[in-house]
């Protein structure tokens, strides 16, 4: 695998080597918006009444913390549980000192979003009175851990594929929210520390699935054809239990609860929001050759994720 030149400065550019703490301002940009409007697919219901802005800030403020606590979580549970063994040597591939350096780097990086998720949250709920719903990532790991679990003498390649998978998606989080003024400072300073980082990791990540991919049989490779369109679904797919629970908490019926998520996360509306975070995947998996494995194109066809 070639070495990645944008880790040769990674000691001086890193956000964890180089940006300071992020604080809440003292001021009152606790007022602006905790998250872009049009990401939080309920306040678009017409039962979410658009000029009650005590209810959308307490709608968006919680769809926040779920991004968050997802995040803390997903940084330290699934990348760096992979890359770990990519950074130790234990993966069973042929790997450089340098890219097992990189991807210790990788480790660190993760570990230090997962920390600052969760300091961003605790300043917010602090500052701002709202107290973050209770988050479990249990269903989410469940799912995407259910990919391939019929072969588990294949799970680490499973779990370096969510990876790669994960790593390489932009989602519209990461790309619209650093430039998005009418947002609370924080919130859009430490999506942009994040996304730099990411912009790293996604050109490690390309690389090392072409390195893989170079070293895996053809039988393994009709494997991990099969599992990498549930990968990208089942990293994509929106948890609507978080939505559910802050418009219950916000007042709404069990019933009108169940209208707005049902409506506001259909599976054409969510499957539009995969294909588009996942085109950069898609494309790098269908350059590789990945979709002209026999099964390869009907795989992603049958997920929806590229046209007939
Ligand atoms: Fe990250
Ligand atoms: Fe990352």
């Amino acid at each position: 695998m070639p070495e990645i030149k944008a880790f040769h400065n990674w000691y001086e550019r890193a956000g964890v080597r180089s940006d300071p703490r992020r604080l809440v301002d003292i001021e009152d940009d606790i007022h602006k918006a905790f998250f872009p409007e049009h990401l939080v697919p309920q306040l678009s219901h017409p039962l979410v009444d658009p000029d009650d802005h005590q209810l959308r800030r307490y709608l968006s403020a919680q769809h926040l913390y779920q991004w968050l606590r997802f995040t803390m979580h997903f940084e330290v549970g699934v990348v760096c549980r992979a890359t770990q063994r990519i950074a130790d040597g234990s993966t069973g591939l042929s790997l450089t000192d340098a890219t097992r350096m990189d991807a210790y780097k990788i480790v660190v990086d993760e570990g230090y979003h997962s920390l600052y998720s969760l300091d961003v949250q605790q300043q917010l709920e602090f500052r701002s009175g709202i107290k973050g719903l209770d988050y479990d990532f249990g269903p989410f790991i469940a799912g995407l851990d259910a990919v391939g679990e019929d072969m588990p003498q294949h799970r680490q390649l499973v779990q370096l594929l969510q990876v790669v998978v994960f790593e390489t998606l932009i989602t519209s989080i990461l790309s619209d929210i650093p430039n998005d003024e009418s947002l609370i400072d924080i919130v859009r300073t430490t999506v942009r520390d994040h996304a730099i980082d990411e912009g790293r990791h996604h050109a490690f990540f390309a690389n090392f699935f072409k390195h893989l991919w170079g070293q895996l049989d053809p039988s393994l490779r009709k494997l991990v054809a099969g599992y990498l369109p549930s990968l990208i679904v089942r990293s994509l797919q929106p948890a609507t239990s978080p939505a559910h629970a802050a418009l219950a908490a916000s007042g709404f019926s069990e019933a009108q609860a169940r209208e707005i998520v049902s409506d506001c996360y259909s599976r054409e509306t969510v499957l539009t929001g995969i294909r588009r975070s996942a085109a950069k995947t898609i494309q790098l998996f269908e350059q590789i050759g990945v979709l002209d494995i026999p099964g390869g194109r009907e795989a992603f066809l049958a997920e929806g994720l590229i046209a007939g």
